[in-house]
């Protein structure tokens, strides 16, 4: 089992490792740490898949490859390509699958893992690790940090949205502060909690010094 963990991190790092749109082998290595601290807490679930799932999460993202189908195929290779009953492999899999739905889509997590691995990933998009990545992300994509004129808090339209006209403190608004209450498990909502205050307090101290306020 060892020696899998080892081959999906080396095949992680080498297939992450030079993004910076928030995806690198750091962020991966974050949630499997996530995952661990809530899997400790939660006693429930198989850590392997668990770690597995954590380890692989990111790998068939769209924007990470040149199409989903793409990305899928690349893992699926990967799984094939290493040891594992075929149980255990799907069971992986179907965790990555529900944990990388995306947008409008609503899919019924029906494993522990699946729901521990998601609500790593989600932690990491919040709290001072979520404030970096946000601002790094609208970065790479030339958004501007703030638009006080195109977002009042939260208030921008969808289609203004669409248009690509988002600045990263909108993201805010549009996702990570709505990430709390989306939690599976007991223990990931604790810490939601408290990296979600951390993140209010950002944006009051971030208005107070765009207003020029003391
Ligand atoms: P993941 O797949 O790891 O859950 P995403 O691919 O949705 O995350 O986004 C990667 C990081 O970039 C996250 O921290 C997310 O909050 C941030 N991000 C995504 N979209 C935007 C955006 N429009 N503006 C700023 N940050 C964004
Ligand atoms: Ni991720």
């Amino acid at each position: 089992m060892r020696d899998n963990i080892a081959m999906a991190e080396e095949f992680v790092k080498t297939e992450l490792g030079k993004d910076s749109s928030g995806h690198d082998w750091h962020h991966i290595d974050r949630v499997r740490k996530n995952a661990r601290l809530i899997w400790s807490k939660e006693q429930q679930g198989d850590w392997f898949i668990i770690e597995m799932a954590a380890l692989l999460h990111d790998i068939p993202d769209d924007k990470l490859n040149e199409s989903e189908e793409a990305g899928w195929l690349k893992l699926d290779s990967f799984l094939q390509s290493i040891q594992l009953d075929s149980e255990t492999s799907s069971r992986i899999r179907s965790c990555i699958e529900t944990v990388s739905y995306k947008g409008g889509r609503m899919i019924e997590l029906d494993s522990i893992e699946a729901e521990i691995v998601q609500d790593a990933d989600r932690l990491d998009a919040l709290g001072a690790i979520g404030i970096a990545r946000t601002f790094a992300f609208g970065g790479k994509k030339g958004h501007p940090i703030y638009e006080p004129d195109l977002n009042i808090r939260g208030e921008m339209t969808l289609a203004e949205y669409r248009n690509g006209d988002s600045s990263s403190v909108n993201h805010f608004y549009e996702k990570l502060l709505k990430l709390k209450v989306k939690m599976n498990t007991d223990h990931a909502r604790q810490l939601a909690e408290e990296r979600h205050q951390f993140m209010e307090t950002f944006l009051d101290q971030f208005y107070s010094e765009w207003n020029g306020k003391a």
